[in-house]
């Protein structure tokens, strides 16, 4: 009873200051800061383009005349070589040809269409496993993978390595001072892991300078006692193969931390032979989504540009159109936020339709030049695709590209291209301009690690990347741009930042957000917060851990997890009910005010959202999974109180904005299928080239870009 009353008497107060919070205006000027920063000063205007493989057609000039001419009437200005050409380059070992791409590259300058040259390093010829099988990976069972495939190398290997070297030194020979080079892609879509010994052995030295040549030190960092798991010596220590020790989740997390090293310490052997000699030219390689293997917020930082492959699953049957744009959207702003002074570039996305995803839809007419703005709207400098043409044979021979093999320029898919091609031609005043995001979101590769990785909860319902996404799409509903950034990133440029599930807290991470709380900013965190520091060992006095429940006021005593089928529900003040699906914690409230509270079960009655004021500003605690609803009901009071300009968008419509020079350019992306209106809309049109006041009106799949 005591508890329910403390709960309506709390609220109360809290939904008077939820009515003060409506009255805050737009608080803030924008445009005023921000510096326009061109990636390849050669090109003016945004870059579209794509992977081009030449080297499958040297037997047909006339497709290679054709390519050029069509390039043009598409509307591209660039063009991605080399992704797999060692064979060609490379027929035997020691026998080099480049005669074929001096050509092409040469052509294609002529015309206005620069290069970027990908390193080879992402497939393997067969004479080089055939000599050198230590390149070939190793299996989590131990197995030596057999020749083929790509993106498979060992990322230990001296002799890949020294292989590598010498091909992509011979590439600057030939093409380093080439007018036509703007950038170097580093291999392709790096990936995988490898279980070999000379990976083991790395990883044993690895340990040994993480943990001080202290064997004692990495015991009772992983807990090792328990099961009698201590090791007497890193030689001892093997990577977590599947028929060995996958049960220690110290060793697992730090497994996947060394292969991102291991993989970032790759990249950076060929980086720096092209920083060496070709110290101007750009360097990039393209990443995937948040491809769970890799730690990309680490590999950002020893590239110059940011680049990612984007493919949708369009028109799928299991979420809506706009729901699949909103998780495309969020997977652009992780790939912005990792370099925010800066564009990114869209490296790859379908023109048509790919071969891989569980069934291949087309995309609908429209939907390319929506997608494409979308990645602009975001903050890409270009538009690019996998792939120029289709090769006619072997895996790929199904996957879209601008030509299909009908062969000619008036397909639907090329059409809309070379469409797209007219409209990023008006868009040439973005090219450089930046996202200025109030509001951030916090996004930890080492946290959803150590979710993924701890035995609890229920290994169906865990969804950290999910979660993340759905608060993105809850944020994007209110017209805001949201940063996703590391726990590690400075969070002082924000009002208020949504950090959802952040498990593990690193060093500093509690007092940066407390700090960051009394300086005026708002802060929501979720249940699972600060269970476990940067080994994964729990905090003890209570969750969250590092002094957050100080912070935040609460002690989360115990976790519930849901099945499917059970439910429950939390009360809002004004009436407002929220569903609870999977995670339920239940707190002990020590200074803070309950805002909502628990409906049933014998939790009933008890805080399930808090805040508590410091300084000046405020922690607020969910301590449930809610429906996204609600999420948004209370997202949109918070960014009001936090006073984040914001604007209600309708269902499907977002609303991104990017900047420079006292210059803002606004995108509106209608991404529901239905007609959708925009009220109080102003700025000149750089699609329709007109003044525009008013109710902005866009069609299904519509897009209006307002300077
Ligand atoms: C990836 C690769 C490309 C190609 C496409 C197909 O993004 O980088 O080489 O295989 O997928 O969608
Ligand atoms: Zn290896």
């Amino acid at each position: 009873g005591q508890c329910i009353f403390d709960a309506l008497q709390s609220s109360a107060h809290l939904l008077k200051a939820n009515y003060a919070w409506a009255d805050v205006r737009y608080s803030r000027k924008r445009g005023t800061n921000m510096k326009r920063k061109i990636l390849f000063p050669q090109i003016s205007g945004l870059m579209h383009g794509g992977d081009y493989n030449p080297e499958q057609w040297l037997d047909r000039p006339d497709i290679l005349e054709a390519d050029v001419q069509m390039m043009k009437e598409a509307g591209m200005n660039c063009a991605t070589l080399g992704v797999f050409s060692w064979t060609t380059y490379e027929p035997q070992e020691g026998e080099f040809h480049f005669e074929w791409l001096h050509k092409i590259m040469d052509r294609l300058y002529e015309n206005g269409i620069y290069t970027i040259l990908a390193t080879p390093s992402g497939a393997r010829p067969a004479w080089l496993d055939e000599k050198y099988p230590e390149a070939m990976r190793v299996d989590a069972y131990g197995v030596r993978n057999h020749h083929g495939v790509r993106h498979n190398h060992c990322m230990s290997s001296p002799v890949y390595r020294e292989k590598v070297a010498t091909i992509v030194n011979k590439l600057v020979d030939e093409f380093g001072d080439h007018p036509g080079l703007v950038m170097w892609h580093i291999s392709n879509e790096f990936g995988g892991e490898c279980y070999c010994p000379l990976c083991v052995a790395r990883f044993q030295k690895y340990l040994a300078d993480k943990f001080h040549n202290s064997i004692e030190e990495l015991n009772k960092e992983w807990w090792t006692t328990f099961w009698s798991h201590n090791y007497n010596d890193f030689s001892q220590i093997e990577p977590p193969y599947q028929n060995g020790e996958f049960s220690n989740i110290g060793l697992n997390l730090e497994w996947k931390r060394f292969t991102t090293w291991n993989m970032t310490d790759y990249m950076k052997h060929e980086i720096a032979i092209l920083r060496e000699r070709t110290p101007k030219i750009p360097i990039t390689t393209n990443f995937m989504k948040l491809y769970d293997g890799l730690d990309y917020h680490k590999m950002a930082e020893e590239l110059d540009v940011i680049s990612w492959d984007s493919y949708p699953a369009f028109h799928n049957d299991y979420e809506s159109f706009s729901d699949t744009l909103g998780e495309n959207a969020f997977d652009h702003a992780v790939m912005r936020s990792m370099k925010k002074d800066r564009p990114f570039m869209l490296m790859e996305s379908a023109p048509g339709l790919v071969n891989w995803h569980p069934y291949n839809k087309i995309k609908r007419p429209g939907v390319h030049q929506l997608a494409s703005l979308q990645a602009v709207a975001l903050g890409s400098d270009t538009v690019q695709y996998f792939q120029w043409r289709k090769g006619r044979g072997s895996f790929e021979q199904y996957h879209g590209a601008v030509v299909d093999h009908l062969g000619t320029n008036d397909t639907r898919v090329f059409k809309e291209v070379a469409e797209l091609g007219e409209t990023l031609k008006k868009l040439s005043d973005v090219q450089g301009s930046v996202t200025k995001a109030e509001v951030a979101m916090i996004y930890d590769w080492d946290s959803r690690w150590a979710i993924d990785i701890m035995k609890g909860l229920s290994q169906e319902t865990k969804n950290y990347p999910k979660t993340c996404i759905d608060t993105y799409r809850n944020l994007m509903r209110f017209g805001v741009d949201v940063d996703v950034i590391p726990s590690t990133a400075d969070f002082s440029d924000y009002k208020f930042i949504v950090a959802p599930m952040l498990y593990m807290l690193k060093p500093n991470v509690a007092e940066r957000m407390k700090t960051f709380v009394e300086n005026g900013g708002h802060l929501l965190a979720t249940y699972l917060t600060g269970y476990v520091d940067e080994n994964q060992l729990n905090f003890l006095g209570g969750f969250p851990g590092d002094g957050l429940k100080d912070l935040f006021g609460v002690i989360s005593e115990e976790i519930d997890t849901l099945y499917p089928s059970d439910t429950n529900a939390v009360h809002f003040p004004d009436d407002m009910v929220g569903q609870v699906r999977d995670y339920a914690e239940v707190l002990r409230v020590n200074d803070a005010r309950t805002y909502a509270t628990y409906e049933s079960d014998y939790y009933a009655g008890m805080p399930a959202v808090t805040v508590k004021d410091t300084g000046k500003g405020s922690a607020y605690y969910v301590a449930a999974r809610l429906d996204n609803e609600s999420m948004q009901n209370l997202f949109g009071r918070i960014l009001k109180r936090a006073g984040v300009s914001i604007k209600r968008m309708p269902l499907g419509v977002e609303c991104h904005t990017r900047e420079a020079d006292g210059k803002v350019y606004t995108f509106y992306l209608n991404c529901s299928e239905q007609e959708q209106s925009v009220s109080d809309v102003h700025g000149y049109d750089l699609i329709t080239e007109k003044q525009m006041d008013g109710t902005l009106t866009l069609p299904k799949y519509g897009v209006a870009i307002l300077a």
